[in-house]
């Protein structure tokens, strides 16, 4: 067996799996950026070139979206994490309280991040596997904004159905589910999502925001986390991760020409539905996820014994299955399902549970 065989199939939650297309498309596009005579690695970002696949992307991500033109797209670097506190920085004002869903562990960091810039108040709080519903959340009409985790990737648990909008402006941590369905985006004044999940490459922080939220900074904030300033100079603060953008250009054309959002909602749903149909077929494998907030790309599990976790685990990377460790916070088995997983992985993972099961069961 070759090292490329034994890693077949890759169900990690950072970095996911890239299409095929989209891996040989940007090896070459590394040793020949069209015809720059360069690197798709060495384009300046002040030059033509990239500002081309800059703009390329923008216009992919609004079409894929539907994007109203009163919200503007930012291309940053930092990952959600810095976006934990990049938005109190920008929306907090100087003293304004904010509202934050308790969910899981994203949640959970989200908080602990915002606390040292903002009065949180947690509105609500998820236990045993389910997610505080939108209607218990008790939202506050003085605060700066709501933020929730719409995919608790660490849990597998996902709000399957967005919230309401109010005057308090709503704001989601999407990085799981980004471009993993279709988004009422109206209903958002913004939105974040890094892409090494559904958008190829880590290093790039996509932030949707409503162009009424800029220009709200607290004083000295830094001009790179500064959304208005951003904004202004098309996210050319400083250098943008200009590779992570030409990677995220090529997997939007792929999502649309698969269809959109509403294909890819439909493939995600049917390939986590194989999983979870191994799952509930008897005691053997255990979801702690309540089924009506499981999510449906990142499918959480445990055996009947911690040893049989282990198990599992050495056994499916023996099989190719790789990367299926639980998020360290929580343990036991994730299957990462993203937008470039494929359904013969799925399957091929499928038919290990139910093989394990007959031997170990
Ligand atoms: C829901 C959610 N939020 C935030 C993060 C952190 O993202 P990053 O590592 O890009 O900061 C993750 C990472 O898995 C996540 O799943």
């Amino acid at each position: 067996m070759t090292k490329a065989d034994e890693m077949r199939f890759s169900f990690a939650s950072a970095s996911s799996k890239l299409p095929a297309e989209i891996l040989a498309a940007i090896s070459a596009d590394v040793i020949a950026w069209q015809a720059s005579g360069m690197s798709a690695l060495e384009l300046p970002f002040t030059g033509k070139d990239f500002a081309d696949i800059l703009a390329q992307a923008e216009h992919e991500l609004r079409a894929v979206l539907e994007l109203p033109e009163c919200y503007r797209i930012l291309f940053l670097q930092g990952g959600a994490s810095t976006q934990f506190t990049t938005l109190p920085m920008n929306l907090a004002g100087e003293a304004r309280p904010c509202d934050y869903v308790l969910s899981g562990h994203w949640s959970r960091r989200a908080i602990e991040a915002a606390s040292g810039w903002c009065d949180v108040r947690v509105i609500a709080s998820g236990s045993n596997g389910s997610l505080p519903e939108p209607a218990s959340w008790r939202r506050s009409s003085d605060a700066a904004y709501c933020h929730y985790t719409s995919n608790e990737t660490a849990e597998g648990l996902q709000y399957h159905e967005y919230p309401e909008a109010s005057d308090v402006p709503l704001i989601a941590d999407m990085t799981a589910d980004f471009l993993t369905r279709p988004i009422p985006i109206e209903r958002f004044g913004l939105v974040y999502a890094s892409a090494q999940k559904n958008l190829g490459a880590a290093g790039l922080t996509i932030v949707i925001v409503h162009e009424d939220l800029l220009g709200q900074a607290k004083h000295a904030t830094p001009a790179s986390l500064d959304y208005a300033r951003q904004a202004a100079a098309g996210s050319k603060v400083n250098t943008p991760p200009t590779f992570a953008i030409l990677v995220a250009l090529r997997m939007l054309t792929w999502l649309r020409a698969q269809g959109g959002l509403d294909a890819a909602a439909a493939r995600n749903i049917a390939k986590s539905a194989k999983l979870y149909a191994v799952i509930d077929a008897d005691n053997f494998y255990r979801c702690l996820a309540a089924p009506r907030y499981r999510s449906s790309v990142s499918v959480c599990f445990r055996l009947p014994q911690p040893e049989l976790d282990l198990l599992f685990l050495q056994e499916a990377q023996e099989n190719g299955l790789c990367h299926l460790q639980g998020h360290p916070a929580v343990g036991g088995i994730r299957a990462s399902l993203y937008n470039g997983v494929t359904d013969e992985a799925v399957t091929a993972l499928a038919d290990f549970m139910s093989d394990f099961k007959r031997r170990r069961g």
